[in-house]
């Protein structure tokens, strides 16, 4: 799996965020005190394909500005993206609760990561170890980087 590259200059068309929010699902930069409750919802939903995401997740909340992002439903997340959290320039992971798929929660999400690494100012965001190329295709015009497989995953204890 390759990563793939997202240039954050680039013009995005308007995604779901004001739709979404009209029927109560906001997203917003997550708060520290919020920790317990996000890597909780991590667990519930992702670990048992992506062990290390709690992990990651956990970075990116312990940063100050956060460098994760999460949508809320009656108080509850329900996706959440990260950036910075495996290397710096990177966005990953990313996921969205089944039943609030297909959306545009996911979208919304990773805009609010390009917006905040384009405010650190870089020019252009990695998208790690895609699982998806089609997705992040569409969603955001990512290209895949030739040669990038394993990157800097290689590093992991059980190596890829
Ligand atoms: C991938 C994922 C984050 C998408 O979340 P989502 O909120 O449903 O995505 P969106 O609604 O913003 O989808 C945006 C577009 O991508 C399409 N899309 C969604 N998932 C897709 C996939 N797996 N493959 C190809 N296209 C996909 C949607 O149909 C939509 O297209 P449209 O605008 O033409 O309808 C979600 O399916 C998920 O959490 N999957 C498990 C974790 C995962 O794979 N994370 C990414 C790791 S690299």
């Amino acid at each position: 799996m390759s990563d793939m590259l997202v240039n954050l200059y680039a013009e995005r068309e308007t995604d779901n965020r004001i739709a979404l929010a009209a029927n109560g699902v906001t997203c917003k930069r997550a708060l520290a005190l919020d920790k317990q409750s996000i890597i909780g919802f991590v667990k519930q939903h992702f670990s048992t394909d992506n062990e290390g995401w709690a992990d990651e997740c956990s970075v990116a909340l312990g940063r100050q500005p956060g460098s994760c992002f999460v949508a809320v439903s009656e108080q509850q997340p329900i996706g959440f993206a990260c950036y910075d959290a495996t290397a710096k320039g990177m966005v990953g992971p990313l996921g969205v609760a089944a039943s609030y798929r297909q959306q545009g929660v996911a979208t919304v999400l990773l805009n609010l990561c390009f917006e905040a690494m384009k405010a650190d100012g870089y020019a252009y965001a990695v998208i790690g170890w895609v699982s998806s190329e089609d997705f992040y295709r569409k969603c955001c015009g990512a290209i895949a980087i030739p040669g990038s497989a394993p990157g800097v995953y290689s590093r992991m204890l059980n190596n890829l």
